[in-house]
């Protein structure tokens, strides 16, 4: 069983999203600006839709938090979508007097049809209403509350993206092979950026590329990279297949809706290269007594542990399914060929992604933290962690 858990509610376009997150310990300081600063990030980068402007997400805390701390009871989060004011009588629990319009025509790239298939229903809204993105809100709402429990140990997850619709920058090796200070540089360079890329040059290109697919009627996807910076050796484990942290953060960040790969380190690439070329060899610094390596293929990861490297997962997104061109389609009731009508909907969402893949991420490390250091204050998570650090510092 997980040592943080958490579970989503909530309809995209009805009353609100809701998380409800279990396992953190009393006395972590935490406040809604905490929760709410990350709520924006998500809703930011160029290609967004129209829905942005419409929500402005606040998080409202409901349980597990009093007098500005951590209870050790679960902590309930809330966000309403504002939204809802229009879709009172298509979202309303009762049964309505003249029933809203079925929506038969499911959306290719969407779980649409699958999904009416499977739940048995001829109205797709039941079906697009939980499996829309909008449920990330809940996850990054999580999420927040797992960094600001990670920040107490110095840890910080960052995230940039590296490539739009085929437009890449060289960022991803110089994060790989980068030290703290450098990779925090590009992070602080990929807030400032409309589409989350340090690289200034790419930043254009990107954006150009964007503009040509809005042109075009068409939409984009692209990557971004996750860097986790001040994990300590030895989380996760190799023992057990379901207990390696590759694995476990390949499922969290493969669980954001419109991701199709993951990555970490050198991933892929590593498989053409020879042995010799992408292990990070092994050194040892008498003055510091510490361990260290001058790369970073492995992506802070080895035998399914973190090595004390900052850990670097990257994830491929697919280009968003509703496009301005529409796509063919069959109308599950009257079986009739159709073209989609187009929905106001995002071009290009791979920095929202980026912001999303952080607080998966910062969940996952947060669980491996607990169940490695695990207590139920964060006095005794903190006595734990320190006597593991000692004890690692005199290895
Ligand atoms: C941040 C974010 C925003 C998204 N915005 C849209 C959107 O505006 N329109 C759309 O059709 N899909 C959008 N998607 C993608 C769909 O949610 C996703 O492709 C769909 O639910 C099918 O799931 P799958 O791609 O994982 O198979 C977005 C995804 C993310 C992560």
């Amino acid at each position: 069983m997980p040592h943080l858990r958490y579970i989503t509610s909530g309809e995209s376009h009805g009353r609100a999203m809701a998380v409800i997150i279990e396992g953190v310990p009393s006395g972590l300081e935490i406040s809604p600006s905490d929760i709410d600063s990350e709520l924006m990030r998500r809703q930011g980068g160029y290609g967004r839709g129209g829905r942005m402007r419409i929500e402005s997400d606040t998080v409202q805390i409901l349980s597990g938090i009093r007098l500005g701390r951590t209870i050790g009871s679960p902590i309930t989060l809330l966000v309403e979508n504002r939204d809802w004011a229009n879709w009172e009588e298509v979202m309303a629990v009762e049964p309505q007097k003249g029933q809203p319009h079925p929506v038969t025509r499911p959306r290719p790239g969407h779980a649409d049809l699958a999904g009416a298939m499977k739940y048995n229903t001829h109205d797709i809204r039941d079906v697009l209403e939980r499996s829309s993105a909008r449920e990330t809100v809940s996850r990054v709402a999580a999420g927040a509350v797992a960094k600001r429990f990670l920040s107490e140990f110095d840890i910080r997850v960052v995230s940039y993206v590296t490539e739009i619709g085929g437009v890449g920058s060289r960022i991803s090796n110089l994060v790989s092979q980068g030290s703290e200070k450098r990779i925090m540089g590009l992070f602080k360079k990929a807030e400032r950026s409309r589409v989350r890329c340090p690289d200034k040059e790419a930043e254009r290109a990107m954006i150009r590329r964007i503009d040509q697919a809005r042109t075009d009627g068409d939409t984009l996807g692209g990557v971004f990279e996750v860097v986790v910076l001040g994990v300590p050796a030895g989380l996760g484990s190799y023992a057990q297949w379901d207990r390696r942290l590759n694995a476990r953060l390949a499922h969290a960040v493969m669980g954001i809706q419109a991701i199709k790969g993951v990555e970490i380190g050198l991933g892929f690439e590593m498989a053409g290269r020879c042995g010799s070329e992408v292990m990070d060899e092994i050194y040892y610094r008498q003055r510091t007594g510490r361990f260290y390596r001058k790369t970073n293929n492995a992506g802070g990861i080895e035998g399914g542990m973190s090595n004390g490297m900052p850990i670097v997962v990257r994830a491929a997104m697919k280009p968003i399914p509703t496009l301005r061109n529409p796509l063919s389609s069959v109308d599950i009731v009257t079986k009739r060929s159709f073209r989609a009508v187009y929905e106001r909907s995002d071009i290009c969402a791979v920095p929202s992604a980026s912001v999303i893949g952080e607080a998966v991420v910062a969940l996952v490390i947060a669980d491996a933290f607990l169940e490695k250091f695990g207590g139920d204050s964060m006095e005794e998570v903190r006595r734990n962690y320190k006597g593991y650090i000692r004890q690692i510092s005199r290895f």
